[in-house]
């Protein structure tokens, strides 16, 4: 799989890979039923994962095979930390976490208001000593870019330095809005979308990522 940085936005790196966009036209259809949306989101994110976690600093430690000693790598899986926006956010944990079975995991709780598309905030816990973490915040949808940006506004004033975000698809206007507000967060995307339309949902899109995890359409 190559992931490549976006010609036009240098915050974004967009997946090029044939299985990712097959799955990501089957998320697309409004065919598709809830059971296979939540395992597609399931997949998807565990494809980016392997990719988004390419530059995790490793440690040399030893090992003993049955022929003889010699050594390898160790990810200190217990310093990853995912943080799932809720709710569409939970849908991608199960993906990433086979991959990491070791990180923490924190929720941010935020609901995109339907007239005025600020989010608002109802939930909030991490784990402690942010300041050591490193951060992979994931959301199947970045929109406008107000949630994923007051989630990572959020972590940073817990004292969050190190922030990765990963969402499927992406608007144009989501990225710019994070180039913005968080230079230093690289969004990582299953593939960039046209544009907004003028409820704030994606074009093409695949419609309420929410809604069509949980059922609530
Ligand atoms: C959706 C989506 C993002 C947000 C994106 O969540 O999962 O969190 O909207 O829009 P934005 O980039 O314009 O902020 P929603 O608020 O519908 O909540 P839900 O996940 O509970 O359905
Ligand atoms: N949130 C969604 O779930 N879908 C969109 O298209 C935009 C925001």
């Amino acid at each position: 799989m190559s992931a490549n940085p976006h010609p036009d936005f240098a915050n974004l790196i967009v997946f090029d890979h044939p299985l990712l966009a097959h799955k990501i036209r089957l998320l697309r259809s409004v065919d598709t039923p809830k059971k296979v949306f939540k395992e597609l989101v399931d997949e998807i994110a565990m494809l980016m994962a392997y990719e988004v976690t390419a530059d995790l600093p490793s440690e040399t430690r030893d090992v003993r095979t049955p022929l003889e000693a010699t050594t390898g790598a160790r990810v200190d899986g217990d310093r990853m930390t995912l943080i799932p926006i809720l709710r569409a956010g939970l849908g991608m944990v199960e993906g990433v976490m086979r991959l990491l079975p070791t990180m923490r995991v924190g929720h941010i709780g935020l609901e995109r208001e339907h007239d005025t598309l600020e989010p608002s905030d109802y939930y909030y816990k991490i784990p402690p000593n942010a300041e050591h973490r490193h951060f992979v915040v994931t959301d199947p949808m970045l929109a406008t870019g107000g949630s994923a940006s007051a989630a990572i506004g959020y972590l940073k004033r817990s004292g969050a330095v190190s922030i990765q975000l990963m969402c499927i698809v992406a608007a144009p206007e989501g990225v710019g809005r994070l180039a913005r507000d968080h230079p230093d967060v690289p969004v990582f995307a299953a593939v960039l979308d046209r544009e907004l339309d003028d409820r704030g949902y994606i074009l093409p899109g695949l419609g309420d990522a929410g809604d069509r995890l949980f059922g609530t359409l």
